[in-house]
């Protein structure tokens, strides 16, 4: 009787592993499978998805990221899946693996090696642009599968948007997301907008990623642009850091901001 309980249970177990992940209602993040069919493997506790594009993508962000970087970009990938795997409305609408290469290429634009940045772009257009770059030659040389001009595209809004969560919020829900779980690995759940992520869950992944010194190291990073493509910052988030911290920064923004074209508008 005993053996038969354990039988019948090990067959529940199997059954519960190959339902596809609609019919999960309130399972844990922690052991749930993003989608059948689907390699995965598990980081910091997380169940992610394991697919030659989301291996190369992780080679591509790592070939082009310091420590604090990739760090950042692995927690930001890991509380993004832990907001989706949590909703089961984000579950259903969010593929996996669009979300997953979204979020490990997001900081192209800061590559550490400045192969990846321009002079003239945001770094968000920037990482927006290489992402699309890199999923391209994935699509040519048979690395991405079941890849489109939709999700290229979904990957594209997700990193350009990524800081701006005043639009991205309200875009698709993976553009939603990707941006969700890049803002929480600032503040962890005090910066989570979904309030979903938990002190464990967050202690877990940055134990096995560690910070850093993220704040200082982005804020160092954010002033090297706004010295290096200083137009490139004006009347976006990152022009603060430029009047706050860069010399002559100010001075040399005035009269290109909106402020100044829109007081020099034309009369009627
Ligand atoms: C980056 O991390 C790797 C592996 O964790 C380590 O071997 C390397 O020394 C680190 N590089 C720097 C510059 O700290
Ligand atoms: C799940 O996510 C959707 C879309 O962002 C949101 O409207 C909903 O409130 C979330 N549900 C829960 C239970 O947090
Ligand atoms: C396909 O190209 C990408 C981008 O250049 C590279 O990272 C990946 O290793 C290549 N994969 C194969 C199977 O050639």
């Amino acid at each position: 009787m005993f053996l038969t309980m354990q039988f019948i249970q090990s067959l529940i177990a199997v059954a519960l592993l190959i339902v596809p992940r609609s019919s999960f209602s309130e399972a844990s993040p922690l052991s749930l499978v993003p989608e059948k069919g689907i390699p995965t493997k598990v980081i910091a506790g997380v169940t992610v998805p394991d697919t030659p594009i989301v291996q190369a993508a992780l080679a591509f962000a790592r070939a082009h990221a310091d420590n604090m970087t990739f760090n950042h970009v692995m927690r930001s990938w890991l509380f993004g899946t832990i907001i989706i795997n949590t909703n089961t409305t984000l579950r259903k609408a969010i593929d996996p693996e669009t979300h997953a290469v979204a979020a490990i290429l997001h900081d192209l634009g800061w590559d550490n090696t400045g192969a990846l940045i321009s002079s003239d772009k945001r770094f968000e257009v920037d990482g927006a642009i290489a992402a699309w770059d890199f999923i391209e030659a994935e699509m040519k040389n048979g690395t991405a599968h079941g890849w489109d001009e939709n999700r290229k595209q979904l990957v594209w809004d997700a990193i350009a948007l990524h800081t701006t969560p005043t639009i991205s919020a309200y875009k698709q829900p993976v553009v939603a997301a990707t941006g969700a779980g890049i803002l929480s690995d600032i503040q962890g759940p005090n910066s989570d907008s979904t309030h979903t992520l938990t002190w464990e869950e967050y202690d877990r992944v940055k134990s096995e990623f560690p910070r850093l010194d993220f704040g200082p190291g982005a804020s160092k990073i954010i002033c090297g642009f706004a010295r290096s493509k200083p137009a490139t910052t004006y009347d976006t988030w990152m022009q603060l850091f430029g009047d706050r911290y860069v010399e002559g920064y100010t001075q040399h923004a005035k009269g290109k901001l909106a402020i100044d074209i829109l007081k020099a508008a034309l009369p009627n």
